[in-house]
C-alpha cells in the first residue's frame, strides 16, 4: 500500500550550518581570534587529522556559488550563524566593516533566491579576547553578548527572517566545563552552572533587544532536546532519567519557554552548593523575555540508568554521580558514527512540546546522519547515500505523526548543507547534502540532496508500506 506523508502548506525545508564551521579565514578579512582559533593554534593535535578552523568549507570565498546549491537541493529555509569574532574582532567595540559587507551579501543572496533566512548569534564560538577575561564564567560576558546582539539586529534585521540566540547552549557547558571536549576543557561543576546561567541570561537579553529593535521580529533558542529514557521502571533508573532530563533539557528549555527554572533543578543546585550569583532583576529579565518559537536539534536519544558512581564529600562532582549511560541491547545504530537511531524520539519531543510547553511553534533545526569515510559510497561521481535518505524518511514519518496529532512544528532542517568542519571531529563525520572534497574544495551534490529537492517541491513523499 502507498502511504502519503504530506506536510502542512507553510512547512519549511532546508538545512543548518554555522559560521565557524563553514566560512574559513582569509588573509586580511579582519576576523579576530575565537576560542576555537586559539585552541587550534596551541593544541592542533587534538583536532581530527590536525585540521583546524582556518579553511573549513571556504564559504567566505565561495558563498555566491554555494548559495546556488541551496536552490539545487530544494531549500526553502537556511540557517547559519554570525561569527562574533568576525563581526567584532575583540568581542567589544569596533565592528569589522568587511564582516558587515560579507554577511549582508550572504543574507541578501539567500533572500534573492526566495529562501527564508534564520540567523543564529552564537554557535559555540567566543572571541578569544573575551575568553581571556574568564569567558562565560564571568557575568561581564553577558553584557558584551547583549551589545553584540544589538549590533547584529541594527545591521542585519532587514535581511533576516528570524533570529536565534544560541545553538545548543548545554554543549559548551558539558563539553567545556564537565568534559574535555571544548575549550577551556575544565572539570568544574560550579563553573559549569555559572556558564549555563549566564548563557540563559544572555539569551533573554537578546530576546529583549530583538523585540525592542523590531517588535514584529521572532526569535528563538535552539536546544538539543534529547529525551532521556530510563533503562527500566526501577525507581532509581527513573530518577536517573528525570535528573538527566533536568540537566540536559529542562535547564534551558524551561527558562527559555516558561521563564523560570524547574524547582527540582534549583533545589539540586542548592543541595550541592552550585547555585550561581543570581539577582531578582536578572530572574525578572528571564521571566519577561521568553522565546517566540523554538529550534530543536535531535540526533539520538539519551538512555540512562541509576548512577554507578557514588558521590563522596570532596569528590569532583560530575554528571556520572546522577546518572549513568545505558547501552541498550539491540538498539538500531548508525554504524558509521556509532550513534543510536531512534526515530520515535522526534515524535516524543513533538508531544512533549505540545503537552508541556503550551504547544509553542517549533522547527527541527538539526537532524542528521554523520558518516565516517563516506567517500567509499561514491559511485559514478556521486555519493550514493541511500542510508541518509532512509534516516531522513524515518524521522520525517515520526514528525508527521506528531504534527497530525497537533504538534506545532513548522519545518525540518538537516544538519548540514555542505559537509562542514565539526570542532574536534573536524571532517571526520560527513553530514552534508553536498559533498566537499577538502583538498580541492570541489562541491558535489549527494543523492540525498537531489532527493531532498523532490521532497521539498512535493511538500512530502510517498512510501510503499
Ligand atoms: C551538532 C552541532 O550537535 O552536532 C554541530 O550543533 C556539530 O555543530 C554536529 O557539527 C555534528 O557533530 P559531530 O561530532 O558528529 O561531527
Amino acid at each position: 500500500m502507498t502511504k502519503e506523508y504530506m506536510f502542512p502548506d507553510d512547512f519549511l525545508w532546508g538545512s543548518s550550518t554555522s559560521g565557524p564551521q563553514s566560512e574559513g579565514i582569509e588573509p586580511g578579512d579582519g576576523k579576530g581570534m575565537s576560542n576555537w582559533d586559539y585552541w587550534y593554534s596551541v593544541e592542533p593535535e587534538r583536532f581530527h587529522g590536525q585540521i583546524g578552523p582556518e579553511k573549513t568549507s571556504t564559504f567566505y570565498k565561495n558563498f555566491a556559488q554555494d548559495l546556488d546549491l541551496l536552490v539545487e537541493t530544494g531549500h526553502t529555509v537556511f540557517r547559519t550563524s554570525i561569527q562574533w569574532s568576525r563581526l567584532i574582532p575583540q568581542g567589544r567595540g569596533e565592528v569589522n566593516p568587511q564582516a558587515v559587507e560579507f554577511y549582508r551579501q550572504v543574507f541578501q543572496g539567500v533572500r534573492d533566491r526566495g529562501i527564508q533566512l534564520y540567523v543564529n548569534l552564537y554557535h559555540f564560538d567566543l572571541p578569544y579576547a573575551l575568553q581571556e577575561e574568564g569567558g562565560w564564567e564571568s557575568k561581564e560576558i553577558v553584557w558584551a553578548y547583549e551589545a553584540y546582539a544589538k549590533v547584529c539586529f541594527q545591521l542585519f534585521d532587514d535581511l533576516v527572517d528570524r533570529w536565534i540566540t544560541f545553538n545548543e547552549p548545554i554543549v559548551p557547558v558539558e563539553c567545556g566545563y564537565l568534559g574535555d571536549y571544548h575549550y577551556p576543557a575544565k572539570v568544574d561543576a560550579k563553573a559549569a552552572v555559572a556558564v549555563g546561567y549566564h548563557t540563559q541570561l544572555a539569551s533573554a537579553l537578546a530576546v529583549r533587544a530583538c523585540h525592542e529593535n523590531n517588535p514584529e521580529k521572532k526569535i528563538a533558542i535552539v536546544l538539543n532536546l534529547t529525551p532521556a529514557y530510563a533503562k527500566s521502571q526501577d525507581p532509581e533508573d527513573l530518577k536517573a532519567a528525570r535528573i538527566a532530563e533536568l540537566f540536559q533539557t529542562k535547564s534551558f528549555l524551561d527558562p527559555s519557554v516558561k521563564g523560570h527554572y524547574p524547582e527540582e533543578l534549583v533545589d539540586l543546585m542548592e543541595e550541592y552548593g552550585l547555585t550561581p550569583e543570581v539577582t531578582k532583576e536578572e530572574l525578572q529579565i528571564i521571566a519577561n523575555h521568553t522565546v517566540d518559537f523554538l529550534g530543536v536539534n535531535y540526533y539520538q536519544p539519551l538512555r540512562v540508568q541509576a548512577p554507578l558512581l557514588e558521590y563522596q564529600d570532596g569528590d569532583l562532582l560530575v554528571p556520572d554521580h546522577f546518572f549513568a549511560p545505558y547501552d541498550m541491547p539491540g538498539k538500531k545504530i548508525n554504524p558509521h558514527r556509532g550513534w543510536e537511531i531512534y526515530e520515535q524520539g522526534l515524535y516524543d519531543i513533538a508531544l512533549n512540546l505540545r503537552d508541556n510547553y503550551g504547544n509553542l511553534e517549533w522547527l527541527v533545526t538539526e537532524n542528521g546522519m554523520g558518516v565516517e569515510g563516506e567517500e567509499v559510497f561514491k559511485d559514478h561521481g556521486r555519493i550514493q547515500d541511500a542510508y541518509r535518505i532512509d534516516f531522513v524518511k524515518g524521522h520525517l514519518k515520526e514528525l508527521h505523526r506528531g504534527i497530525e496529532e497537533g504538534s506545532n512544528c513548522k519545518g525540518y532542517m538537516m544538519w548540514t548543507f555542505i559537509d562542514c568542519w565539526s570542532w574536534l571531529n573536524a571532517y571526520k563525520n560527513r553530514y552534508g547534502f553536498v559533498e566537499l572534497d577538502y583538498e580541492s574544495q570541489e562541491r558535489t551534490i549527494k543523492k540525498s540532496g537531489l532527493w531532498f529537492k523532490e521532497v521539498s517541491q512535493a511538500n512530502g513523499f510517498l512510501e510503499e508500506e
